[in-house]
């Protein structure tokens, strides 16, 4: 039974009872509307509580019934016939009131939220825009401001800011039914519908135009968030009965749109990567972390393992060394603390849980040592070699290699069913993707303690097997030796980092290596040099500007000059291209921005196919997942595998 309904006195109390999160489907609408019947049928009912069974109230629609034909009763109606009910309805909010459960507690006449709830529109991350009044009803009960930042990037909000926004009108710490009763017995009954209750216009119209402007411009051709920041404006100007109606039609036409197809697919990729039945099974207990090397990456580690609420315990090679990893990870968490994702009592508290050493005694109490020391093979394996001594034989051992053999590195440990990969990106604490490297030898309880590692600081992992570079930098790079051949066949940097940019992606090519740094790649292609088959393609072009010492934003330049930080072609770099395709003849020709793209992607694509054929990756939902989180590869446009299963069809 979707829907109960319970007397409590002179109220009513509407229960959803839809696991796992009480999603909008259509039992719970059909259940929804007879309950309104029911209710305003009653007259012994001055007021409806609607609240919802499990951990969270009614986390959206369902996202399973997007892909098929509506059923009635449509959301829309539901929520207007809880709206234009005679008997009141009041929202009790716990977990997360997202999308159409939002779109159900604007309905109501007030709302009170748990103190942990969190409220949001999201429906612009799924390619589309709320479909049941939300965009028309959420700048009638918060300013027009706060409806756009809402509704345009699809973050929830906390109760707290609900509550200041004017979203809920209270907010519970004790019995959050309680208090909805209490709500219920203090309304007078002309409490005016949300629909009845005025717009609330910007403070400030030239802020409020620049504020869509530049929702807009990061949109990067998103539809969806376009169509979001035009809904708002109709709310603010139309009358409600025409907002509304123009709502639904944009609703409906996003919802068939090859975007929304796409982002629904990330969605539902992102939820399914740890599929494998090894992540399923019971984890080894973790609440100490050891991270040896506090470099970029160590730092990174350790910082989201201690927001993570996990004992670090950081080893560095001396003393010196140890005071610089400390501080950088200091610095990591004072700026979550001024950004304000944690609060200064946790600050405090995580400083107390950390710790930093230059010698690996300390590790014996680690239930997980995370490797994060330079890229050398023999320098991992001497690591590993006094991890096998200083931890407990219980204890996992993870690399954090971007594209050394971990099976190797697992065959200098005595016991090497616990060692495996985990493959961070940088910024650590803030990338989401973490690749889980599984080598041939490890224990199924380690890859599902990864599994809940990953899970714990809230990273979306994927599993791969082991190659050289992994999924992520194993496709990385192909697409990246396309682009060099690219620059020796006719284009320059700039152009292809356009193409790149045009299609969706944050950053084009060269400039991220420009960001990352020129150095590291170098070096490992002159280490590489000696077995480098003689009859590939090698583009010579980058090891050019290295031995002039640009190695990029930190040299000031690279493949790019930067004035004022910003980057500039530069006629140097023109020129050394010249004289690479002169003294390999080649006849440069002219490349369209969408012969340029169709190369890069048909390279990402080639190569996805391969790390699928050879199970690196387990589905092509996985690379999809790989690419739209770690390598900017728009979401909308569902990853290189799904547009490859588009165009074969
Ligand atoms: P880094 O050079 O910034 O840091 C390495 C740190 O390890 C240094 O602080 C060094 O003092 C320390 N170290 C070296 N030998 C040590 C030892 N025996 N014991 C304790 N500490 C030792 O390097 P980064 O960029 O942090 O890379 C570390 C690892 O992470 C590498 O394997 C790299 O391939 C991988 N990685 C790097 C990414 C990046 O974007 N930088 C992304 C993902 C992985």
């Amino acid at each position: 039974m979707a829907i109960t309904l319970e007397r409590d006195g002179d109220c009513a109390v509407v229960i959803i009872d839809n696991p796992p999160v009480n999603a909008a489907s259509h039992a719970v609408r059909q259940g929804l509307m007879d309950a309104v019947t029911t209710c305003d049928a009653d007259p012994a009912i001055s007021a409806v509580i609607l609240r919802c069974a499990g951990r969270t109230f009614v986390a959206g629609a369902d996202i399973r019934e997007l892909g098929q034909p509506p059923k009635e009763p449509h959301l829309p109606d539901v929520v207007s016939a809880i709206e234009t009910a005679d008997t009141p309805w009041i929202a009790a909010i716990h977990g997360t009131a997202l999308g159409g459960g939002l779109e159900l507690a604007m309905a109501c006449r007030a709302r009170v939220a748990d103190a942990n709830a969190k409220l949001g529109l999201p429906e612009v991350n799924l390619g589309l825009i709320p479909g049941a009044g939300g965009t028309v009803r959420l700048p009638r009960l918060v300013d027009a401001e706060t409806a756009l930042t809402m509704v345009a990037g699809g973050k929830p909000v906390g109760a707290a800011e609900a509550h200041r926004a004017g979203l809920v009108e209270g907010v519970d710490e004790g019995d959050l039914l309680t208090a909805a009763k209490e709500l219920a017995r203090s309304m007078t009954g002309e409490e005016p519908r949300t629909l009845g209750r005025p717009i609330r216009q910007p403070a400030d119209a030239d802020a409020f135009a620049a504020q869509k402007a530049k929702t807009i411009a990061k949109a990067r051709g998103q539809h969806s968030i376009n169509a979001a920041v035009e809904a708002v404006a109709r709310a603010l100007e139309l009358p409600a009965d025409e907002a509304l109606g123009a709502e639904r039609d944009a609703f409906l036409a996003l919802k068939a749109s090859e975007q929304s197809a796409a982002l629904r697919h990330i969605f539902m990729a992102e939820r399914a990567t740890l599929s494998d039945p090894r992540c399923k099974g019971t984890p080894r207990p973790f609440d100490t972390a050891g991270v040896v090397g506090g470099g970029t990456m160590g730092a990174g580690i350790a910082a989201a393992c201690l927001l993570a609420g996990l004992t670090v315990i950081l080893i560095e090679r001396d003393g010196q060394a140890a005071q610089a990893a400390h501080e950088r990870v200091s610095s990591i968490l004072d700026q979550s603390a001024r950004r304000g994702i944690i609060d200064e009592t946790t600050r405090a508290d995580i400083g107390n849980r950390f710790s930093t050493h230059d010698d690996h005694g300390p590790l014996s109490q680690a239930d997980l040592v995370i490797e994060a020391i330079f890229e050398e093979m023999d320098v991992k394996k001497a690591v590993f070699a006094r991890l096998n001594a200083a931890t407990r034989p219980d204890a996992i051992l993870a690399t954090n290699t971007s594209y050394l053999d971990v099976d190797a590195i697992a065959s200098t440990v005595a016991d090497p069913s616990r060692v495996i990969g985990l493959h961070f990106f940088s910024p650590a604490h803030i990338m989401k993707l973490l690749e889980i490297v599984v080598p041939a030898s490890v224990a199924d309880d380690v890859v599902a303690t990864a599994a809940a590692f990953a899970k714990r600081l809230r990273k979306t992992a994927v599993l791969s097997g082991v190659c050289d570079g992994f999924i992520a930098n194993r496709i990385m790079s192909a697409y990246r030796r396309e682009a060099d051949y690219l620059i020796e066949d006719g284009a320059l940097p700039a152009d292809v980092d356009r193409a790149m940019r045009d299609f969706g992606f944050p950053i084009g090519v060269f400039e991220m290596q420009d960001l990352a740094g020129l150095d590291i790649a170098w070096a490992m292609r002159k280490r590489r040099a000696k077995t480098r088959d003689p009859n590939e393609r090698y583009v010579a072009i980058a090891d050019g500007l290295c031995e002039q010492g640009r190695f990029g934003r930190k040299t000031g330049a690279g493949w790019y000059r930067y004035e004022d930080g910003k980057p500039v072609a530069d006629p140097d770099v023109t020129a050394l291209i010249e004289a690479e395709r002169a003294r390999k003849g080649i006849a440069p020709v002219s490349l369209t921005d969408e012969a340029i793209m169709d190369r890069i992607l048909s390279a990402m694509q080639s190569e996805a196919q391969a790390v699928l054929d050879e199970g690196i990756a387990s589905k092509p939902g996985d690379i999809d997942v790989v690419m739209t989180s770690g390598y900017g590869f728009p979401s909308w446009r569902g990853g290189p595998m799904f547009m490859k299963a588009q165009q074969d069809t």
